[in-house]
Formats: C-alpha cells, sequence, structure tokens
C-alpha cells in the first residue's frame, strides 16, 4: 500500500498510513467528538432541536473564546484577522513548504442544526491534535480554521470572511446589508473589536497575502442532502461545488381591509409572488436536471397581518446549478416572468440579482489522498457535488481545495432535526486527518 500511495504523493512514501489509521480509529472517537459538539451547541440564542448563533450575536463570541481553547489546547498558535477569520497554526519542518489548511465555520442558520460548519471547525482542530498528539511532524505548516460567517443568516450574504480572504468580497456589502435590528457587518464587527476604519479597510487587510502559500485546503462537512444515506456510502469525496445566486423581488400593491376590499378591486403582491413561485418552479423543472434547484425560502410581507391585503412583498430566491449556464437561464427567465406577472397583475416591481459565484472544482492530488485516507479505513465512498455552498468555495478559486462529506439523516440540514451519527461524525474526522497528514507530508 506505502509503495502505491508513493504513485500520488511522494510525501506519503514515508507516512505509514496503516498504522496512523489504526491510531485514528482508536483515539477520534464519536463519544469524544460529541462532548464537543453538545457543549459548542449551548452557545445557542434557541434550546435544542434548533440551534441559533448568528455571528458577532454574544453567542458567536462565547464560542469562538471556546473553540480558541480547544486551538489552545491542540497545542495550536492562534492568530485572527480583521473580520475575525480564526486561525490556528503549526509551523512545519520547511518553512517553505506551503501551508495545509483546513476548517470551516461556526455560525448557523436560525434554528439550525449542531454540526452544519461546526464539523469542519471543530474537526479540523481535532485532526490536527491527533496528529500531535501521536508524534506526527509535518513537512509543512498545517493550519485549522474558523471562518467568520459562512451562513447569510444575519446579512443575507454568504462566506464573509472566506470572501474577504480570497478577494471576492465587495466591501459596500459590509455597509449596505442590515440585520434585523438594522446593524450592518462593519457596525457589529467594531462592537465586539474586529475594528477597521471603513468597509474597504475589512477587505483590504482580510486578504490574504500569499496565497501561492496554500499548499491545500480541505473542508470537512455533513452533506446536507439525502445522497450518501440513500447509497448506504460513508464517505463522500466532493469534486466540485455548485454555483449558488440569490434574486431578490418586490412586487408592490394598494392594500387595503382583508374583508372590506372587494377581490375585483386588488392588485395584490402576494399573489403575483406566489405566481411566480409556481412559474419558478416550472422553470428550474424544465432543465430536466437533478441538480438545477430554486427555493423561494424568505418572504418579508409587509403589514404581515392575516386580515389586510399585503402592500409589498419581498422574496428572496436562491437558486443554484452544476453548471453555471444553465443557472443563468433559470434566473433570465425567472426575472423576465416576474416582469410578466407584474404587468399582468398591475403591481409594481423591481428585481435583481443579489449576487452569484461561480462553480468550485476540486484538486485531484487532494480527491486522491482523501480517497486513499477512506479506502484505508475501509469506508465506502461516493464522488459527488456539493449541493450547499462552503467556504471552500471561494478557497478553491485561490487555492488547491476540495470536501470530504458525511452522511445526513433523513438528509436534513438548515433544520433543527440535522443529525448525522457519532460513528459517520468520527469517520469524517479520521479521514480529514489521514488527509491532512499525506498533504503535509510527514
Ligand atoms: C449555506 O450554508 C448554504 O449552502 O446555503
Ligand atoms: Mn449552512
Ligand atoms: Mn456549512
Ligand atoms: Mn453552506
Amino acid at each position: 500500500l506505502v509503495l502505491w500511495l508513493g504513485l500520488y504523493n511522494a510525501d506519503a512514501l514515508s507516512l505509514d498510513l496503516e498504522g496512523l489509521k489504526d491510531q485514528a480509529v482508536a483515539q477520534i472517537t464519536g463519544p469524544k467528538l460529541m462532548d464537543i459538539f453538545d457543549h459548542l451547541a449551548t452557545y445557542s440564542s434557541t434550546t435544542r432541536p434548533g440551534i441559533t448563533r448568528l455571528v458577532f450575536t454574544h453567542h458567536d463570541m462565547e464560542a469562538r473564546e471556546y473553540i480558541k481553547g480547544l486551538m489552545k489546547e491542540a497545542g495550536l498558535t492562534i492568530r485572527e484577522d480583521v473580520m475575525g477569520n480564526t486561525f490556528g497554526r503549526w509551523e512545519g519542518s520547511d518553512p517553505k513548504a506551503g501551508t495545509v489548511m483546513s476548517g470551516s465555520h461556526s455560525d448557523t442558520v436560525k434554528m439550525g442544526g449542531p454540526y452544519d460548519g461546526a464539523l469542519g471547525a471543530i474537526g479540523a482542530i481535532a485532526a490536527l491534535k491527533f496528529l500531535r498528539d501521536v508524534g506526527f511532524k509535518p513537512v509543512k505548516s498545517m493550519e485549522a480554521i474558523m471562518f467568520t460567517t459562512e451562513e447569510a443568516s444575519r446579512y443575507s450574504v454568504p462566506c464573509l470572511g472566506s470572501q474577504g480572504m480570497t478577494g471576492f468580497l465587495d466591501p459596500t456589502v459590509l455597509d449596505e446589508y442590515k440585520d434585523d435590528n438594522g446593524s450592518t457587518f462593519r457596525e457589529a464587527a467594531n462592537a465586539v473589536g474586529f475594528t477597521a476604519a471603513t468597509a474597504k479597510e475589512y477587505a483590504e487587510k482580510a486578504l490574504l497575502k500569499d496565497p501561492e502559500n496554500i499548499a491545500a485546503f480541505v473542508e470537512l462537512h455533513i452533506e446536507q442532502g439525502p445522497h450518501l444515506e440513500a447509497e448506504k456510502k460513508d464517505i463522500g469525496i466532493v469534486e466540485a461545488i455548485m454555483a449558488p445566486a440569490l434574486l431578490r423581488v418586490e412586487f408592490t400593491g394598494r392594500g387595503g381591509h382583508g374583508g372590506g376590499m372587494p377581490m375585483s378591486h386588488r392588485n395584490d403582491p402576494a399573489l403575483a409572488a406566489s405566481e411566480l413561485a409556481l412559474l419558478n418552479e416550472k422553470i428550474t423543472l424544465a432543465t430536466g436536471a437533478d441538480e438545477s434547484v430554486s427555493t423561494f425560502g424568505l418572504w418579508n410581507i409587509t403589514p404581515n397581518f392575516y386580515n389586510a391585503v399585503p402592500r409589498s412583498v419581498r422574496v428572496d430566491i436562491d437558486i443554484r446549478d452544476s453548471d453555471k449556464e444553465r443557472r443563468d437561464g433559470i434566473i433570465t427567465q425567472t426575472l423576465e416572468g416576474a416582469e410578466k406577472i407584474a404587468k399582468h397583475r398591475k403591481c409594481g416591481y423591481t428585481g435583481g440579482v443579489q449576487w452569484q459565484y461561480p462553480i468550485a472544482t476540486s484538486n485531484k492530488k487532494i480527491l486522491d489522498a482523501i480517497q486513499q485516507s477512506a479506502d484505508a479505513l475501509g469506508a465506502s465512498t461516493k464522488r459527488m457535488v456539493s449541493r450547499p455552498y462552503h467556504d471552500a468555495a471561494f478557497m478553491a478559486q485561490i487555492a488547491p481545495a476540495a470536501m470530504i462529506f458525511v452522511p445526513s439523516k433523513d438528509g436534513l440540514s438548515h433544520h433543527p432535526n440535522e443529525h448525522t451519527a457519532p460513528d459517520d461524525l468520527a469517520r469524517g474526522v479520521q479521514t480529514l486527518a489521514l488527509t491532512l497528514a499525506q498533504l503535509a507530508g510527514s
């Protein structure tokens, strides 16, 4: 096996993957990880099963302290950037050999689950701690990362931390997007001590200075879909991440009393938005591709009384595809449809793309390392695309990157019932540890 590994990765020649595998299975266990996940889940503004940890709230700040404590226990040297991205570093023997990075986010959606993000953020630290404990000597340096706000749950724009690090961040976002209380990212960041004078300064200072120094980035995550469970596969090896986009449309009308206003007198924007939702479903299904997905998930209705005809309805529409052109086709048709619907329902209308990002493609050498790690563990694997986006989607634009998935029970995530069996969580972290060991050399 060792010789065979050498075909893929010269560094791995001297790595005893079989021996390391046995130690990983003995030391990275479900119960040990569950102690950490259960504790992390207490940093939440809602009680379980729903977990809510929005960026820069006191729950997030307490979770950050806890995670930094874990980094310290793992012997890592901590640094934070201006946006709150947090790095735990382990210096390799060759300072010029580059850095192998791994991590994910610790914020959540509203009423989300305990593993979305947390698995990859905690998993990276656990993997590095394990490698230190067994006396592994990395040639390349290694870093565990906790990214600031992958979720768009507070500011409606995702991956702000990784966008900042990779040069994708449009700084105006930090001043223009507001949370439910009207505060911006810049205000919230300043309030918790991540300070910069202007939005532009956040973007400039967060930007990674030497991206060519990143030898690899690997993100471990739950699948958040049904495929691994349905096919009884242990580990997903992610070859690409779908291209996401957010559309925002707003219809307006006169409104009126829910009893007093006759149907014939109404120009109800909620009916316009509903008609658009049904049209968009047809458009999306018409591609015939399982990877074409659209979601009308966020409705903002004014005044939102049961007995008042709505006066305005703003809908945020999540559109994703594994084929960017196909996704763009759905966007165009949906926006054209919205204009027509507004016209025939005599509603006011504005609409457009809020943000859209490219597809991410994984690095072949990292995919091979993940495959060999899973094989060593006797784990069954499936090559797949990630339908959700991740910080890896941005890291992959500037460095070699790939992802490891573990199954999600009933395919649920962004849902309070999100669950992954402790053994599956452990297998994911074991796979990550062996992968990082191969990539960092011994
Ligand atoms: C966020 O986690 C997403 O993929 O929507
Ligand atoms: Mn998520
Ligand atoms: Mn996530
Ligand atoms: Mn995500």
